[in-house]
């Protein structure tokens, strides 16, 4: 048998043996560790393409020292290997410590690298990265070495596409079986509010009695108060919950949508007369109508003005503006209160976050799903310490 044969041998074993997992940090090793078994090579290191950022990261390497591996992610554009998967052919380097292109020579120089043989790794469709390949010594790879690290090459590259096909599966399994969860979780809840809200409009109704009986002067009557609002604060949440739990699709007519906003305002006015809050109407008379559920995007309105007052801590100006705009009707609330700082603004659509004692943190993303069932968009921009504004935006 000749050395080309037994190279091919090894090679075919080595194959296997990369192919025989499905783990993907197992497969990128066995593949550097090969590589450098096959080639008799001090340092193998595996650089994949991180599309998003466009780098190059190391991914596995075997026979580096920790200089090596702390080396940053490279710029895919700007690398010598970058070359090696633009042209998709194999970069010779006889001594990268002489290689002025070669950007971290130093780092080179204390590994004790010589020549490099960067192959570009290729499954069916493109290219995901290099393997490169570094002696200690001044080597001269002819075209057997780099056929063979060619094919090593293109296994590796189906190797890491199933490996990543199959962590990308797992990963939608899982994520399945717990929206799965989730959904069964969010039935049973939903049955149980409903079932709370019976024995608990009864105990409301009674506690309503026996506060009307009480005398005023009464040792109870304060706290049969407090009863009353703390059971009423436990019908909003349940209520809350099962309008999120259990939506309602909308009964579409054509409505005036200032005329609903008038509505919501009427609801609103004492709350913002106590606060200090001027409500600022800006809108034209002849608008056009929409097709909407009127008592939802009431709903919509009202959650929205009670966020941007509550936000509001020591009274202001809070304007509402609705206009025509590209084939929708924007209605604007504006508020100079406290704004939202970007940690806030990352969750603010999430069910049941809050930054308010007392909050049920269900206020948007209600809102946000009724504007979404009526074709439209709901947008939130803020300035921490200067204000809000909420858009609504619905189709004409
Ligand atoms: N206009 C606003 N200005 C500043 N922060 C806001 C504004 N609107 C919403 N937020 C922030 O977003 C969070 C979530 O609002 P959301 O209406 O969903 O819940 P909530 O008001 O806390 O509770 P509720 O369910 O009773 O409405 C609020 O706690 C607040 O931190
Ligand atoms: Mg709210």
């Amino acid at each position: 048998m000749n050395a080309l044969q037994e190279r091919l041998e090894a090679l075919f074993s080595i194959g296997t043996e990369i192919s025989s997992t499905l783990q993907l940090d197992e497969v990128l090793n066995r593949v550097t560790a090969q590589a450098c078994r096959l080639m008799e090579a001090r340092v193998a290191s595996l650089l994949l393409i991180d599309a998003e950022r466009g780098t190059l990261r190391p991914a596995a390497t075997h026979g580096a020292s920790d200089a090596y591996l702390a080396l940053p992610d490279r710029e895919v554009d700007s690398s010598l290997i970058s070359q090696v998967i633009t042209s998709g052919r194999p970069l010779h380097i006889p001594d990268v410590r002489q290689e002025t292109r070669y950007r971290v020579s130093d780092v080179a120089r204390q590994e004790g690298l010589c020549t490099l043989v960067s192959i570009p790794l290729r499954t069916k469709t493109t290219i995901i990265g290099v393997l490169n390949v570094y002696t200690g010594e001044p080597r001269c790879f002819d075209d057997d070495d780099l056929r063979l690290l060619t094919l090593l090459a293109s296994q590796s590259a189906i190797a890491i596409e199933n490996a990543r096909l199959h962590r990308d599966e797992m990963e939608t399994r899982e994520r399945l079986r717990q929206s799965e969860k989730l959904a069964a979780l969010g039935t049973l809840s939903a049955g149980l509010a409903h079932e709370l809200r019976n024995p608990l409009n009864t105990v409301s109704l009674l506690t309503y009695a026996m506060g009307q009986d009480l005398a005023a002067d009464s040792a109870f009557a304060a706290d049969v108060k407090i009863v009353q609002t703390e059971l009423a604060r436990m019908s909003l949440l349940i209520e809350q919950f099962l309008e999120f739990a259990r939506p309602r699709p909308p009964h579409f007519q054509r409505e005036r949508i200032e005329e609903v906003m008038e509505e919501t305002l009427l609801l609103i006015g004492p709350e913002a007369r106590t606060r200090g809050i001027r409500v600022v109407k800006d809108w034209a008379r002849q608008l056009p109508a929409v097709w909407a559920d009127g008592t939802q995007i009431k709903q919509v309105f009202l959650n929205l003005l009670l966020n941007a007052m509550q936000a509001m801590d020591h009274g202001g100006t809070l304007t509402v503006r609705i206009a025509v705009s590209g084939g929708s009707l924007l209605t604007a609330i504006m508020d100079e209160g406290t704004g939202v700082s970007p940690e806030v603004r990352a969750k603010l659509f999430e069910p049941f976050f809050s930054t308010r004692q007392g909050g049920t943190g269900l206020g948007l993303s209600i809102s946000q799903r009724i504007v979404e069932s009526h074709n439209g968009r709901l947008r939130l921009s803020s300035q921490p310490g200067a204000g809000t504004a909420v858009i609504v935006r619905l189709p004409l």
